[in-house]
């Protein structure tokens, strides 16, 4: 059996797993031996022409370190000032600083040169999210001429959103060097072919000579799931039921409303607290019955855009606080932290309404994780944004758009006032989609595609959207 080589930026460190999609790729990592490639978390003074190979908890994983400018470049810079507003809509906070291009590829260039000294010919390259685009360009360029994937955890851009970023015709001529390229959701692809078939338009950069040929990479999306089974156990383990009772101690008898997400811009956090002002404002007898609460992690805070988002949301929050609170009740409590998954599963658990409301969303696994540790007996209304992925696999949640913030704020009352049935019937749907997409299909069933020769027929799983320009 060929060994599975998996590429990400961040690589899992010792102890246990942060979230579902370490754990899954572990399993897979275990199963086929093979090893996991990224950076090291180092920056030094000068990069790494070899991978240092070291064993985390039985995996191998090869990392290199990079330089302080060339991380700048790459990850602060082209990754997340460029593609991730880009590729979320939000042109209007991409920055866009030439030389980042120089060092992204740069990166990449690093990678593939210290990866191709580890591979086997019959190895699986399986490249993961946006960080990592043009590797396998630079791996052909070494003579690699393994099978290789390449995951997209984030959404794809739409056609104009994907013109407005820098070489966006060399990045999409990076994808067509993959075997396969998977993507979160039917929207992705979609875009995907739009570009796929009509492709840039001329500028004075560049012409329509430039035309990339995609007839060799197939496209497709594989929606990525959690492991609920693993959640509904976490729920009423005894860190989980630690959790529990602490909130309960606080809350009383007030309904607990959550939202957990990275503090990110992606996921809506300032019009979320904003629809939850609004509900307040319109249903005035819920007030000191109900509590909302926003874990929100601080992510990727060295780039002006997220302190801006981290501020906006200190604001909006005192201001639901100003307006709200009384000296025995608060509205709402905003967590700058993150927290361990067995103390997550207890919020969920308790959480009467998951309030998931990101602008965009690749697919947004905390959907998957909150329906997953629901009492069966007496779940929780999940509230989602028609912009997640998850939006997809999950018509049985409360749909919103998330900009519309009287509509999440009506959406909130609806949940609070929905009945036994309603929610138990709501949440058999909901589980039996998250268990139709659990992540360790998932890894199994992107493989499987992968490791295809050409000419072989395509596995069938009626949960991967086959729309593909090969
Ligand atoms: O959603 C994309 C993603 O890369 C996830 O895979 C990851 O958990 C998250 O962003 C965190 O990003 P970073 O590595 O920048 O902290």
């Amino acid at each position: 059996m060929s060994r599975i080589v998996i590429v990400s930026n961040r690589t899992p460190a010792k102890g246990p797993a942060a979230g579902g999609l370490a754990v899954a790729l572990k399993k897979v990592l275990a199963e086929r031996q093979g090893f996991w490639f990224g950076w090291s978390g180092k920056l030094t003074e000068s990069p790494s022409p070899t991978a240092q190979i070291q064993d985390v908890d039985g995996l191998s994983v090869a990392q290199i370190d990079l330089t302080r400018d060339d991380h700048q470049a790459y990850y602060s810079g082209f990754a997340n000032s460029i593609l991730w507003p880009s590729f979320h809509l939000r042109l209007d906070l991409t920055t866009i600083e030439s030389h980042w291009y120089e060092g992204y590829r740069r990166v990449n260039a690093q990678f593939a040169a210290a990866l191709a000294k580890l591979l086997r010919p019959d190895d699986i390259i399986w490249v993961h999210d946006y960080h990592l685009i043009p590797l396998a360009t630079e791996l052909r360029q070494l003579g690699v001429r393994n099978r290789i994937g390449f995951y997209l955890h984030i959404p794809f851009p739409t056609p104009d959103a994907l013109y407005a970023i820098p070489h966006h015709t060399d990045l999409m001529r990076d994808l067509s060097h993959y075997d396969l390229v998977g993507m979160q959701a039917k929207r992705d692809v979609a875009a995907f072919l739009e570009f796929a078939e009509h492709q840039a338009p001329p500028t004075f950069a560049s012409s329509a000579k430039h035309h990339v040929d995609f007839s060799r990479t197939e496209i497709l999306a594989f929606p990525i799931g959690s492991d609920p089974d693993a959640f509904a156990s976490l729920s009423v383990s005894p860190a989980a039921q630690k959790m529990i009772t602490r909130m309960r101690r606080s809350l009383g008898d007030e309904r607990l409303i959550l939202g957990v997400d990275r503090l990110d811009y992606s996921k809506g956090l300032p019009q979320r607290v904003e629809a939850y002002e609004k509900f307040l404002a319109h249903n005035a007898s819920f007030r000191r019955g109900v509590h909302f609460l926003q874990v929100a992690p601080p992510s990727r805070d060295t780039i002006k855009e997220y302190q801006a988002t981290s501020e906006t949301l200190d604001a909006v929050c005192g201001r639901v606080m100003g307006k709200f609170a009384e000296p025995d009740w608060q509205p709402l409590t905003y967590v700058k932290r993150a927290y361990g998954q067995p103390s997550l599963a207890g919020l969920y658990r308790l959480a009467r309404v998951g309030l998931i409301t990101p602008l965009r969303d690749g697919m947004n696994l905390v959907a998957h994780e909150y329906i997953g540790s629901q009492n069966p007996e007496d779940p929780g209304v999940l509230i989602l944004s028609r912009f997640a992925g998850a939006a997809e696999i999950f018509p049985a949640a409360l749909q919103v758009n998330p900009f519309d913030t009287d509509e999440s704020a009506e959406a909130i009352r609806v949940a609070l006032e929905m009945g036994l049935e309603e929610r138990r019937a709501r949440y058999e749907a909901l589980m039996a989609a998250a268990r139709k997409h659990n992540v360790g299909d998932w890894a199994e069933e992107f493989l499987s595609h992968l490791a295809r020769k050409p000419g072989d027929s395509a596995p069938q799983h009626d949960h991967i959207y086959l729309n593909s320009v090969a």
